[in-house]
């Protein structure tokens, strides 16, 4: 797997404070380097703004890329791997793109709202969220302990919510809201039931919400990824990965950048008429 890793200039830093409910600092930084406008012109995001929750690395760090290749001015996020953050918005501009970085917990809505203030502020509004900030805890569930637990539905159920209700008030008229789920709903394997429950409900939020924004012309969809190779199955061992591969009818594990196609799908042109659904992308195995 591999990740941006070198620390960024730290002239493009600056540190605010804000909460909910007490001083929790919330790291930002980046600056706009433009495309020329013919350039940005041909491109599907055509100046749009994107969103992408936990995009420091993985899935997210994937698709922010994706969709900055794209077009869209793109606002990354993170909980704590700032430097990553940082990283992923450099390697944008280096491309041309233009991108911020924000570190908001999503389980916050206080720091999921200042994300989005943020995005604002710098680009002016949003036409796409990914809501795929997440979090994997296993364990049969005689032996889950609360914080675990807990700690899973304030990211996955909660930063979830948190952040499709933002994308709901606030993504323009045409946009895409993308929340991610996972293959494992399907599958329900004993060791994974809850964490498999708290992606159950994204797939219940998207296919609701694409009937409140109704009128709107904007759609809203899960994605569902079947075994990826990032930190989230990495950390728990090689044993997590053993067999997928061979039982993959592709014969391989996913890459980031197979559900950041997926995700750039959604939100082309192409994929307007996807509205409610949950796609699942994991190579065949289901
Ligand atoms: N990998 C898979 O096989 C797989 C399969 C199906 C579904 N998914 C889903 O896909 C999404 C991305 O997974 P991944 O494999 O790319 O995971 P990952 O490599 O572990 O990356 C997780 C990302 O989420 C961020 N994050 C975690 N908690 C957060 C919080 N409370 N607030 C804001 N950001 C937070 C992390 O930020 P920091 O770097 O700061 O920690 C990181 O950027 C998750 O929702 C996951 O459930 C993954």
């Amino acid at each position: 797997m591999t990740e941006p890793n070198d620390t960024p200039d730290s002239s493009r830093r600056s540190f605010l404070t804000l909460t909910a409910a007490g001083p929790a600092a919330l790291a930002f930084g980046g600056a706009a380097s433009a495309q020329t406008a013919a350039e940005e012109a041909a491109l599907p995001g055509r100046g749009r703004a994107a969103i992408v929750t936990g995009s420091s690395r993985g899935i997210g760090a994937a698709t922010a890329r994706r969709l900055a290749r794209d077009g869209y001015a793109v606002t990354v996020n993170c909980l704590s791997s700032t430097d990553l953050a940082a990283q992923v918005v450099a390697g944008i501009e280096a491309e041309g793109g233009r991108a911020i970085w924000l570190q908001a917990d999503v389980a916050d809505p206080d720091a999921v709202r200042a994300l989005f203030a943020a995005n604002e502020e710098a680009f002016g509004g949003v036409d796409v969220v990914v809501g795929n900030a997440g979090i994997m805890n296993v364990g049969p569930f005689a032996d889950m302990t609360d914080a675990a637990f807990d700690r899973m539905i304030a990211t996955n159920v909660k930063g979830g919510f948190n952040t499709l209700r933002e994308a709901a008030r606030h993504v323009r008229d045409g946009g895409r809201i993308i929340t991610l789920s996972s293959g494992i709903v399907r599958q329900t394997p004993p060791a994974a039931a809850a964490y498999a429950g708290t992606k159950a409900e994204l797939q219940i939020y998207a296919r609701g919400l694409a009937k409140e924004l109704a009128g709107r012309n904007i759609t809203v969809n899960a994605v569902a990824p079947g075994a990826v190779d990032t930190r989230l199955l990495r950390q728990h061992g090689e044993e997590a990965l053993a067999g997928i591969p061979e039982a993959t009818p592709l014969g391989r594990l996913g890459r980031p950048e197979d559900i950041a196609d997926v995700i750039a799908m959604l939100c082309s042109e192409g994929g307007g008429w996807v509205n409610g659904e949950t796609v699942y992308a994991n190579g065949g195995l289901n």
